[in-house]
């Protein structure tokens, strides 16, 4: 047996934003994951991959994020069917952008369709984390949240999952910088501090706040200011050359924030589109890696929706 093909697109994220490690999450307008599937008689067959970094992503269904999210869907749905499944990436590997983020929603998303859409986002969601729990080291749903949900996303608890989509402003420009630095998000965790300090807590606390007040408002100069980061960022600063000099750059030729996105290394920068100065932004912070002799990739992009059917 073998089915109709159903085809997804699955947006890049950026996660943690500041000062919302493991919390907070933003869908990408582009670029995107394409992934597609059919029904076959049972088990996973990944009979495609193609795209940046394709020669990296496994094909053996166990350890591949598209088909293990895509698994769990079908357990919880009780389907008596497995799917052939082919990916074409947008999204590299170990870039910071959610890529396993991507293939692990977009996998949850592409097999719900082909069960009849019984599981809801949150489900949805909780599937493609635990792809993204095999995958990386560490149970997170911050990419794969606003991967689902769209806009921007902010995980209250993991036991028991709560999330709370928020509608981002409509003149929230984001610029992404793509070094050629490759930093597996599994890596990136390792280099993390066990405790944090009361003081450096209260610092989240605070930023995180007025940063979701940014967000709710439509206030870019609070959601500018907010996007601090006193504990994860600088452990990991290490695992990214150039990161603050390429900040420094955003900030000087129009960004409202820089920040590493997600585990890196892409540096992610917001602007006011109203405003503009994106493209300077994308040439200048290139530009600090091209003087160092290091490839660079960049998108001017915005908030976007999350997965949907094409
Ligand atoms: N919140 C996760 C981390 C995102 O920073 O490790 C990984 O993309």
């Amino acid at each position: 047996m073998s089915g109709d093909w159903v085809r997804v697109a699955a947006p890049a994220t950026t996660s943690n934003i500041g000062p919302g490690f493991d919390t907070f999450g933003l869908a990408m307008s582009e670029p995107c994951d394409i992934i597609e599937g059919r029904k076959i008689d049972s088990g996973f067959e990944i009979t495609e991959v193609s795209g940046p970094g394709s020669e990296n992503i496994p094909t053996d269904p166990k350890i591949n994020s598209v088909s293990i999210a895509a698994e769990r869907v079908l357990k919880r749905c009780d389907a008596e069917f497995g799917i052939e499944l082919k990916i074409k990436k947008g999204i590299r590997p170990c870039s910071g952008m959610g890529s396993s983020g991507a293939s692990a929603a977009g996998g949850a998303f592409l097999a719900n369709i082909l069960c009849g859409e019984k599981l809801g986002p949150v489900d949805m969601i909780l599937c493609a984390a635990h792809a993204e729990d095999v995958i990386s080291g560490g149970l997170h749903a911050d990419n794969v949240s606003p991967c689902i949900l769209g806009g921007f996303t902010l995980i209250r608890s993991y036991e028991p999952f709560d999330v709370i989509r928020i509608e981002p402003p409509a003149n929230l420009g984001m610029v992404v910088a793509l070094p050629d630095i490759m930093v597996a998000t599994s890596d990136a965790r390792k280099v993390l501090p066990r405790e944090v300090s009361v003081r450096d807590l209260v610092f989240h606390v605070g930023n995180a706040s007025t940063l979701v007040y940014g967000m709710m408002t439509g206030d870019l100069s609070t959601i500018g200011r907010s996007v601090k980061d006193a504990i994860f960022e600088p452990a990991r600063e290490k695992l990214v050359p150039f990161l603050k000099e390429a900040e420094k750059t955003a900030m000087s030729n129009g960004a409202l924030a820089s920040f590493l996105g997600g585990s890196g290394p892409c540096i992610m920068s917001f602007y006011d589109t109203d405003v503009g100065f994106g493209d300077v932004i994308a040439e200048k912070v290139k530009e600090v890696y091209t003087q160092n002799n290091i490839g660079c990739d960049t998108w001017i992009t915005k908030p976007g929706v999350g997965c949907r059917r094409i």
